[in-house]
């Protein structure tokens, strides 16, 4: 299935949609996730929740979304975050350049290259305004954050355009106050804003997104003194130096010196481990190291975790090895002191970061998880069943007999404890169907004989087997599977 399939769904199943929608004026770029979608992303969460940030008893924050222009200052956002944009001498439109060129002469440049190669990419290859044909005016940056006024002064300040800086400045506190050991790694789940100069493919290029953050904060001398490193020496993870991913175990990857060290081995493989648990097919990913010129500004080496899907490899995270970048400046700007105790040794702490997009991420596990099952006639979102927006649905197969009363006294017990959908009306066949759009692995049909016998069925999704239990076994059932791993 491919994206106009997910896209389909994701506006007909409640999954998301474009803000604003009713309005002419609705700018590109912003989307709201409906019920289904909320259910899968806190599901998601969840899992990561498990799987990275409790794992090694990391701390999670909840920070401001806007934070005060000293932050972009110190973070180096408001000198470098820009991407490359060119404008239409004739009829004023504005274009990413590295976006225009790749399109229109099949030439790529790096994002961050020097702005005289696009202006030497557009002369050579004669590239003019793909609106009106005009010619371009020199290329130019374009800061991507999104500036607010705070108060009746308006005071500077900017909408934050990455979650992990208030993990920074927080990190003398945190490490104090939580009685923190390195390495310490801290967490962060929220929205990041950038002005984005062509958003594009629903929540694949937003403007307003969600990220999961980690910072690992390190002693730069101990990369190779890693204690849980048995645990995941085994993962087999997919690296991408050259032209082609090489699969390796972390062990290997370290041993060859592919990756660095064992520090951000480690987290390479439980960061593996985490997607394949969401479904995501690990056979089509890879950890791509990133060129210099493709590096953010902050990053010393860095690994983006690529998943291959219908529309080409999709970034999900960022893995960027920032050094004491961060701190550092900070420290520099705030005039605070950022170095803390690691053991008898004062040290600036380096940091190691797991950028996630949680927007893509979701988007491909939709798209990993649809099938046209044809046989069948249907499309199955075949969803892991923990992240399973609905859990079960409890359906009646007609609401007449006291059947409506009866499926709804079995609602309000097993609603207590799973997520569920009821539904007293329409075929069955259909209702189904519409279940198996959103990912429900169970159905649970009462039928006249469940007044007699207090049996029911159940179905499940993805073999469309039914069976009759006893109602007192549906807990039991449901638990089971629908358990995080
Ligand atoms: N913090 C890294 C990023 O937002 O890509």
């Amino acid at each position: 299935m491919n994206y106009e399939d997910v896209m389909k769904l994701a506006l007909e199943r409640g999954f998301y949609f474009p803000s604003c929608e009713v309005y002419a004026d609705a700018h590109a770029g912003f989307w709201e996730y409906g019920p289904s979608g909320v259910g899968l992303k806190n599901k998601f969460l969840e899992l990561w929740r498990r799987e990275l940030v409790r794992r090694d008893g990391m701390l999670e924050i909840d920070g401001s979304q806007i934070m005060s222009k000293s932050v972009f200052e110190a973070s180096g956002h408001l000198g470098n975050f820009a991407d490359p944009i060119i404008k239409c001498t004739k009829c004023n439109s504005t274009f990413r350049a590295d976006r225009t060129i790749a399109e229109i002469a099949q030439v790529e440049i790096p994002e961050s290259a020097d702005l005289n190669e696009f202006d030497n990419a557009i002369s050579q290859n004669n590239i003019k305004c793909p609106k009106c044909k005009g010619d371009f005016d020199k290329t130019k940056k374009f800061n991507m954050m999104f500036k607010v006024g705070i108060g009746p002064q308006e005071e500077e300040a900017y909408l934050r355009p990455e979650t992990c800086q208030s993990i920074f400045v927080d990190f003398p506190r945190l490490f104090k106050t939580m009685r923190g050991k390195l390495p310490l790694g801290i967490a962060q789940v929220g929205k990041s804003f950038r002005n984005e100069i062509a958003p594009r493919q629903s929540l694949l290029r937003l403007r307003e997104f969600y990220q999961a953050e980690i910072e690992v904060f390190c002693n730069p001398k101990k990369l190779q003194e890693v204690e849980n490193f048995l645990e995941i020496e085994k993962i087999v993870i997919r690296v991408q130096i050259d032209s082609e991913p090489v699969s390796m175990t972390c062990k290997e990857a370290v041993e060859s010196g592919i990756i660095p060290n064992k520090f951000v081995a480690y987290y390479l493989g439980i960061l593996t481990e985490f997607y394949e648990k969401t479904g995501v097919d690990i056979s089509k990913s890879r950890f791509r190291k990133l060129g210099d010129k493709e590096k953010a500004f902050y990053a010393e080496v860095a690994f983006d975790f690529e998943v291959e899907t219908t529309i080409g490899w999709l970034e999900l995270v960022a893995c960027n090895y920032r050094s004491d970048y961060d701190l550092s400046s900070h420290s520099t700007k705030s005039k605070e002191k950022f170095e803390v105790m690691d053991n008898d040794e004062k040290v600036l702490p380096h940091v190691f970061e797991i950028s996630m997009g949680i927007d893509r991420s979701l988007y491909t596990i939709l798209e990993h998880s649809l099938k046209d099952d044809k046989e069948h006639e249907r499309i199955v979102l075949s969803l892991k069943p923990y992240l399973a927006p609905i859990h079960v649905g409890i359906l009646s197969l007609v609401k007449k007999d006291g059947l409506k009363e009866k499926t709804d006294e079995i609602f309000l017990h097993i609603k207590r404890k799973f997520d569920v959908f009821l539904d007293h009306s329409g075929a069955i066949g259909r209702r189904y169907r519409r279940l198996d759009e959103i990912g429900a692995p169970f159905a649970i049909t009462i039928d006249h004989q469940t007044l007699e016998d207090e049996t029911v069925t159940i179905r499940r999704r993805d073999s469309m087997e039914q069976t009759r239990i006893d109602v007192n076994e549906v807990d039991s059932i449901l638990s089971e599977s629908v358990a995080f791993p």
